[in-house]
């Protein structure tokens, strides 16, 4: 321990730097102490920071960058590799759509642009075509002018701000008490996202029933029936991340059924239009049915997947209300919101999507580019499942079809996926959870027979 100063200097000094109320309590401590005692001189002024990092993955503590490995998979902490939640090539490469390459040429030639703030709220294009195409072109909603967007910081922002907005404004003032409900599992953000915004009622509802790896919809139901009224629901709008598994149109239904009865909010979280099926609407089947079925409601749209503009950070978050006053209202606190935040946000991304969305040959090109990365994943998903079933590979496989979007719930136990972190250089995560991007079609007979070894070594 270094000698360190005496009282009356300490006190001095913290007198001169720490001007706060809560500094007087710590000041009147350090008098009560006898003057000629030694204290540690802290090497920083932020030396109490603890280490924020995660390190509790197997493929964190497995992973070793070596060339020859199959990086098989994202894991959120794993950030020095190039899977991050992100679409690859078959040659494990990031792809620049097309289209959004021509439509970046464009504005690189539009010498009207400059860099002037946007609007708070953000571009009024983006905000209108980004809930178009979450709502659909016939949207009831939106022909009755009670829909509302706010052009986010991807997807992410749109979560944080409608939470925000929630707190304060939704079943009363501030109330951080009102239950907000996470699948089981989940996006492992969702939760701090909410925490953040100050909900202190995080709960969990049933999502994945690992005996059948599927849906447990029973589980699901009765979470919801027994939930307080008011309670917010995040709801995946297709894709689920992370098991890949979404209800089916039926099971919606039910889903929107409960709901309506029990006053639950439903706050969609949106991330992968046009990635789960390859189909914009179809993949926004959920949103535009409880939009139908009168409710008011959240989504938190990301256009990082589907536009491949993950650093651009374009998102928009659509508010549905119940009439254009409400939507207003409901508009003027977001605004609030989001000048202490971000203030405005950025143009780049959201005039990419913008352009794209308004002009119906650059349209349909997106359409066509979503649809090549969906399919490269559908193929993947059939390719695997196919060499599985070849190899007698013990258990059932077709939950790996039935899957859907980036993600895939193997299923693999955490001593199959040790074996194949250890033994046979596949990265994946501790749950047996897989980006199918990951795959390709040099990779696949490898990676079908590790997992063919793994699973008949450890049943
Ligand atoms: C379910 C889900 N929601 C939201 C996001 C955040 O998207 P963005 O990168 O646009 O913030 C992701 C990203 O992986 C996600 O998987």
């Amino acid at each position: 321990m270094q000698r360190g100063l005496h009282f009356p200097a300490h006190v001095d000094w913290f007198r001169k730097h720490f001007v706060l109320k809560g500094a007087e309590e710590m000041l009147f401590q350090l008098q009560s102490l006898p003057c000629d005692m030694d204290l540690p001189v802290p090497s920083s002024m932020l030396s109490a920071v603890g280490n924020g990092q995660e390190d509790s993955s197997l493929l964190h503590r497995a992973y070793e960058p070596n060339p020859q490995h199959v990086h098989w998979m994202v894991g959120r902490w794993h950030y020095l590799d190039h899977y991050k939640s992100a679409y690859r090539t078959d040659e494990g490469q990031p792809w620049v759509l097309p289209v959004v390459k021509k439509v970046e040429q464009k504005i690189a030639n539009d010498t009207s642009l400059n860099h002037e703030y946007l609007p708070i709220l953000g571009l009024p294009e983006f905000r209108a075509n980004a809930s178009r195409i979450a709502l659909g072109e016939d949207s009831c909603a939106i022909k009755e002018n009670r829909v509302g967007g706010v052009q986010c910081l991807g997807g992410t922002g749109a979560l944080r701000i409608g939470a925000e907005f929630l707190r304060r404004w939704y079943n009363g003032n501030n109330n951080t008490t009102t239950p907000v409900y996470i699948s089981s599992p989940s996006w492992e953000n969702h939760n701090s996202v909410f925490v953040n915004a100050g909900f202190k009622d995080i709960r969990a509802y049933r999502y994945w029933d690992a005996a059948k790896r599927g849906l447990d919809l029973e589980g699901l139901l009765e979470d919801m029936e027994s939930a307080p009224e008011f309670s917010i629901f995040i709801l995946h709008a297709c894709a689920h991340n992370p098991t890949g598994t979404d209800p089916t149109l039926e099971q919606w239904k039910q889903i929107a059924a409960v709901m309506k009865r029990r006053f639950l909010f439903p706050f969609f979280d949106s991330a992968y239009q046009g990635f789960a099926s390859g189909c914009l609407d179809r993949d926004a089947w959920a949103v535009r049915y409880f939009v139908s079925e009168g409710f008011e409601l959240f989504c938190a749209q990301s256009f990082s997947k589907n536009f491949g503009l993950y650093n651009e950070r374009v998102g928009n978050l659509s508010v549905v209300g119940k009439d254009t006053d409400n939507v207003q209202r409901v508009l003027s606190q977001m605004e609030k919101i989001v000048r202490t935040i971000w203030s405005n946000p950025p143009s780049q991304g959201a005039r990419i999507v913008a352009t794209t969305l308004t002009c119906p040959q650059l349209f349909a090109e997106w359409k066509d580019n979503v649809k090549t990365m969906a399919d490269r994943v559908l193929l993947m998903r059939s390719e695997l499942r196919a060499r599985l079933q070849a190899l007698g590979t013990p258990g059932t496989w077709n939950h790996i079809t039935e899957q859907i979007g980036m993600f895939s719930f193997t299923g693999l136990n955490p001593k199959q996926v040790e074996y194949m972190i250890k033994e046979k250089h596949i990265y994946l995560m501790a749950s047996g959870r897989i980006n199918m991007c990951g795959l390709t079609t040099k990779n696949l007979d490898y990676v079908a027979s590790s997992i063919h070894e793994a699973v008949t070594k450890f049943q």
